[in-house]
Parts: structure tokens; sequence; C-alpha cells
């Protein structure tokens, strides 16, 4: 305990570059389901599951025990050196959740190591050099990550020359959406621009995959329309190109069901995964089908720290709990519980232009009176509510938007209590 209280008394300010942007100023010692307490044991609600990674709740017990009994057997099993069970039981727990074709796994640690990975074995797998990605999406911080990313100019910006032959569409963002006409058919727009990228910017046989988030998370969360999903699935088809579903937010029950592509109808060919997987340990995957992965030859891809046993170990606990404690049929029903609570306080605010979201993957956008994104106002409830213990997150270009993520084993009474706190926040501007 002393030491822990020693150790804070350090500065992040002196010890911590300010790359690393800071959303509160908490310094957190403990944590247990939706609750996190500082070091003055005052106690926060935390309705950013640490960036939707605990979905189970911070520190749930089986994953703690799992974690505490693989760390006493082995740590380290490195996975070319050897096979181990946690990394082989959590590969399996993981496919038996996937349609059948999603069924061999390559761990990684880190979401933008998935997405390397991903990018990779399509260019293998297809002999293709390019990749179409989507405007708005978030899939990460390393070269080829960011060079795939366009939630935020920021994220890319002074790191010129990025990734080459890499090529974008909008994604639907229907409540912006800038296209005439009836708004049933804005998703056709969308999807006739998609298809447009062939005719002016590269040719489809040279295309390896489209890499797609099933909901966009950074970029606002923004659900599409399933027809486009679907439309695009069927233009990949056409063309021999590969679906990349980044699963990395919405995946692990965050949506109601335990993979967002499942809402649309479309099976991917590649996904990503990663926060949820392991309820915080760096554990992240790239999952496909064995023909593909038989193309990448041994060697052409890898890492030191892969399938390490105690994070392998603690996706196996945290799939087991998702599949015991029912976790993703939880999050779509309080998922209910929070969007129609939420649309009732947008009935008497209408500084809350739009609630979207599936499951418990959930933003208000807030509008100025003329229908412009309002930072401010997000920055002012996101503080109102931090006054009152509450940890929230924005999302969106111009953080115009405030996610609310809880983990997954939230229940009613905390929703309803947040959803009074929230109420507040939104009354004082
Ligand atoms: C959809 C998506 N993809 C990729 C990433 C990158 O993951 P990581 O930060 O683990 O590299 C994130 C992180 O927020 C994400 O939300």
């Amino acid at each position: 305990m002393v030491e822990t209280v020693e150790r804070v008394r350090l500065d992040p300010a002196e010890l911590v570059p300010r790359v690393l942007g800071r959303y509160s100023p908490v310094t957190v010692d403990r944590g247990e389901g939706i609750y996190v307490w500082d070091l003055d044991r005052t106690r926060f609600t935390d309705f950013t599951s640490g960036i939707a990674v605990v979905n189970t709740g911070h520190c749930h017990p089986r994953v703690v025990r799992a974690i505490q009994d693989q760390a006493a057997k082995i740590i380290h099993a490195q996975a070319n050196i050897f096979a181990h069970e946690p990394m082989m039981a959590a590969a399996a727990a993981l496919t038996a959740t996937l349609p059948e074709r999603l069924n061999q796994v390559f761990w990684a640690n880190s979401g933008a190591e998935a997405i390397e990975g991903a990018i990779k074995l399509a260019k293998i797998a297809t002999g293709r050099p390019a990749i179409i990605a989507f405007r708005g999406g978030f899939h990460g911080r390393t070269h080829a990550a960011m060079s795939v990313t366009s939630s935020r100019a920021k994220v890319r910006g002074h790191y010129e020359p990025l990734l080459a032959s890499i090529y974008y569409a909008p994604y639907p963002y229907l409540f912006r959406n800038p296209y005439q006409g009836p708004a049933e058919n804005a998703d056709l727009v969308y999807f006739a621009e998609l298809e447009q990228v062939f005719d002016q910017l590269v040719m489809a046989d040279d295309v390896a995959a489209m890499l797609m988030e099933p909901v966009l998370g950074e970029g606002g969360y923004i659900v599409p329309p399933a027809r486009w999903v679907q439309n695009v699935r069927a233009l990949c088809d056409k063309h021999g190109i590969l679906l990349i579903m980044d699963e990395i937010q919405t995946g692990m029950g965050r949506t109601g069901k335990m993979w967002g592509f499942e809402h649309f109808g479309v099976t991917p060919d590649i996904i990503a995964v990663a926060k949820g997987i392991a309820s915080g340990l760096p554990v992240s995957a790239v999952v496909s089908d064995r023909a593909l992965m038989d193309r990448w030859a041994p060697g052409s891809h890898g890492g030191t720290y892969g399938g390490n046993a105690v994070g392998t170990a603690a996706a196996v606990a945290t799939l087991e709990v998702m599949r015991d404690e029912a976790l993703p049929a939880n999050a779509a029903r309080m998922g209910e519980v929070l969007s129609a609570g939420l649309r009732a306080i947008q009935a008497d605010y209408p500084v809350i232009g739009d609630v979207r979201g599936l499951g418990l993957m959930v933003a208000t956008e807030f509008v100025t009176p003329d229908g412009a994104p309002n930072p401010a106002a997000v920055a002012t409830v996101i503080e109102r509510c931090l006054e009152e213990r509450v940890l929230l997150l924005t999302c969106g270009t111009y953080d115009q938007a405030i996610r609310i993520i809880p983990p997954l084993v939230v229940n009613e009474e905390q929703i309803d209590e947040f959803l009074a706190i929230f109420r507040r926040a939104v009354s004082s501007l």
C-alpha cells in the first residue's frame, strides 16, 4: 500500500510524454466490475471500459484466477518454440464463436498489430497490392494501421509518406448525409461512390482487400445500413477481393451480438480482434480460413510475444465468462434500456442531435442550434459527469459525440443511475 502511494506522488506530466493524451485526471488504484477506485478510495463509475476493453468488468474473478494460475505455471512459452495449451484452447474457444470459415487464429499483441497482420495476410493470399478503406475508420497507430485510418487527420498528420496503394471510399454517416434524395436510398449513393473507385482510382484486380469496421468506432459510433454492408460483401466477391472486418471495438459482445458483422448478414474473410478478447491483457488476433492462412509461408509473419501463455489463458477465461454469463445478450438488453433512456433525454434537450449504436456501443451526438457538431457541449457534459464521478469518452472527427460503453456486466439499476447523472449534466448546458 505504502509503495503504491509513493508511486503516484510521481508526476505523470513529468514522466509520461504528452503525446499520450489523458482523458481524465484520475490515478487509479483498483477496479471491480463497472467501478474503479482512486488512491483516496474515491469510487468512479467507468463507462469507458478502458476504451471498450473490460467487457467482462474490471478484474472479473474468473479472469483474475486464470491469470494467476497460468503465471505460476509458465508466463512466456514462446510460440515459435513451444505449443501450449492456453494458446490452443483460446483459438478453439474463439473460433467456436465464429462461422466455419473463420477457423484459424494468428495471435498478436494489440489492435494495430492485428490490422498489420490482416493486411499482410490479404496481400500474400491474393498476390495483390492495394487496400480499400473507409472514411472515418480507425485501425490503429502503427505505420500501416495509420495509413488505413481516417478518423482524424492528426492520427496520420505529419507522418507522410504513408503506406502506398491505400484507397478510400465514404462510410455511410446518415445523420450527416450530404446527398440529396430519399433517405432510404442514401446507402446506394454511398455504394455507388465505392464502385466508382474502380473506375477512377484503382483496378479491381489490383485490390487485395476492403477493410471496414462493422460500426465506426473512434470515427463516431456510426452504424451503416445492412444493405450497404451486404453490397460491399457482394462487390468483394465479384472481384475476388477479401473482406476484412475490424472487430477490435465492435467484437466480444459489445454490440449485443458476439461479433458486429452478425448484425448485417455477412461473413468476412478475415477479422481482426483485440480489446475485449482478454479482459485487459494485451492480446489480439487475426482470424481467417485455413486455406488462406496456408498461403502465409512459415516465417513470413510472426512476433516474440504473440500467443503469450498468460494472455491467452485470460482470453479463455474471458470467452467462458462471455458464454456462461450470456454477456452479449445482457449487452443487447441493457443497450435497449440505455438507448431508450438517452432518447428520452434527447426529447427534452435538442442539443442532443442523435442517439445511435448497437447493444452497449452507444453514442449521443451533440449539435448547435443550426445542427453543426458541438464539441463544446460534449466537453461540458463529460466534465459534469466526471464531477459526479462517472468516466466517459468522446468519439467522432470533431469530438462531437459522447460514447457510452459500460462493461457488459452492467445492470439496469446502474444504467438508471447513469441516466439520471447524464440528464443532470445535459440540463446544465
Ligand atoms: C476499431 C479499432 N481498430 C484498431 C484499434 C487499435 O487498437 P490498439 O490501440 O490496440 O492498437 C482500435 C483502438 O481503439 C479500434 O477501435
